[in-house]
């Protein structure tokens, strides 16, 4: 196809550059919004009398006839196009002719791809959103199935103090909600109208930029035409939010895949989330879980790709830039392609409450429970703090429990002891006495719960208006 730009060039462009520096591969997924965007463009330029109105009305009517064939998945896309800018415009002027070359009026495809952009980001940060919450809708109800269900709290992956099931799930809770609020800044950001920037130093034409950015339900219009064309910041939010929120998939993920091995043996996956080896029978995998860990590489690799493309670059735009795309597809493509499908396996995983107690109460996780009992029988947290190591190493070295322990053999330590430390340091005291906000006692945790589900309908109300 001739190039659209060929005006000042004596010879064709080389099959190679050609080749090389296509981008329709992969923008064409950009295809709706670029018409949409032409669509609002042609309506103003009409509204302003920079095109005839029939001129503009043929535009528009030739743009729409444009995206009923992509929704109809009739429009066959020019793969020897440059980009997807230039297969829209060559194809709107094959289809209505001449007015078809007045589109591109007041307009560069620097800020034609940088509106675009904008507008699939804006669309991929309310996918995000919708998925996230979905998610910490499992989440919550799960967590309020198993407030008190009791299990180990471990620190450097060794058994801490007792928490409860729902207590650890809605500390993912929290982070799933910090990225919807990351998500939505992203969209913030991305919510900034940027034609009328053309190549860089905006444009002679009377646009109405307010106007076009009403159209395409905009909030603002950007403030500097460099700025606006050289700006990916935005695709940098969504990337760096699709990063953090992959990390927390994956660390969930993470503990999954330990719960569910035979030495803890506390979770069980559906075997519809779960796949077999060809070799060993016996075999049941998390492979969701582990797919999952492993995509956060690569949605890292894309926040880092796009990082360094734009780290050298000169104002305004430059053609490095069109590498900003591949990344961001791919990282929102794997996001939504994970949230789903953990939140699906996270529903139908078993937790299997007894072997959560019995675990936690193995490994002495109510020894500092121990020492807080004896602070309150009016020793020094540091004297109390030995007793119970005292204890628990010789416990370590009879293989039995704090439990176990006769009241005179704890007294042979410290006579403060009494027939009330049983209780005392019971798992379900433990648990239920750290009961400030944020702690894992049962009613701490149903107060967690219903700060989240509150959070999440003021939400809905607020995208409601
Ligand atoms: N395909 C290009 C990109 O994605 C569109 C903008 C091209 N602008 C230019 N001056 N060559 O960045």
């Amino acid at each position: 196809m001739a190039k659209l730009w060929a005006g000042r060039f004596e010879k064709p462009t080389s099959a190679l550059l050609d080749d090389f520096q296509s981008s329709i591969p992969f923008d064409r997924r950009l295809l709706r919004c670029d018409l949409l965007g032409s669509v609002a463009h042609a309506t103003m330029l009409g509204e302003q009398g920079i095109l005839t109105p029939e001129d503009s009305a043929a535009i528009v009517a030739g743009l729409q006839g444009m995206l009923s064939d992509l929704q109809a998945g009739t429009l066959t896309v020019d793969m020897g196009a440059e980009d997807v800018h230039m297969f829209a415009e060559a194809e709107l002027t094959a289809r209505i002719g001449e007015a078809g070359k007045r589109l591109h009026t007041g307009r560069s495809r620097n800020d034609q791809v940088a509106l675009d952009v904008r507008l699939f980001a804006k669309d991929a940060c309310l996918h995000a959103d919708t998925l996230l919450r979905e998610l910490l809708h499992t989440l919550l109800t799960l967590a309020a199935a198993h407030t008190r269900t009791v299990m180990p709290g471990y620190t450097h992956l060794q058994k801490a103090q007792p928490v409860t099931l729902g207590f650890h799930l809605m500390a993912y809770a929290q982070m799933f909600k910090r990225d919807v609020k990351r998500f939505r800044l992203a969209y913030d950001e991305a919510d900034v109208m940027p034609l009328g920037s053309g190549a860089l130093a905006g444009t002679t034409y009377p646009l109405n930029r307010e106007r076009v950015a009403e159209l395409l339900g905009f909030s603002d219009v950007t403030d500097n035409a460099m700025d606006g064309v050289s700006d990916r910041d935005f695709l940098l939010s969504f990337l760096s939010a699709a990063s953090i929120c992959m990390m927390h998939l994956s660390r969930f993920c993470e503990e999954l895949i330990l719960w569910s091995t035979n030495e803890f043996g506390t979770a069980t996956m559906d075997d519809a989330f779960a796949t077999g080896s060809s070799i060993m029978p016996q075999k049941k995998n998390p492979d969701a879980c582990e797919l999952t860990r492993g995509k956060t590489g690569r949605v890292y690799g894309d926040l880092m790709a796009l990082l360094t493309v734009m780290k050298g670059l000169p104002l305004a735009y430059n053609k490095d830039m069109q590498e900003d795309k591949e990344a961001f597809f791919d990282a929102y493509d794997t996001l939504v392609k994970c949230l789903p499908t953990f939140t699906a396996m996270l529903a139908s995983t078993r937790f299997d409450a007894g072997a959560m107690e019995k675990s936690a109460a193995r490994g002495f996780t109510n020894a500092t429970d121990l020492a807080d009992y004896l602070v309150g029988k009016g020793l020094p947290f540091r004297d109390a703090h030995h007793v119970s190591g005292t204890l628990v190493g010789k416990c370590v070295r009879e293989g039995r429990e704090l439990a176990d322990l006769t009241l005179a053999e704890m007294r042979e330590v410290s006579p403060a002891f009494d027939g009330d430390v049983y209780e005392a340091i019971s798992l379900r005291a433990c648990v239920e006495r750290r009961s400030l906000r944020g702690g894992p006692a049962p009613e701490a945790v149903d107060a967690s719960i219903r700060r989240v589900r509150d959070w999440l309908e003021a939400m809905r109300d607020e995208a409601r208006r």
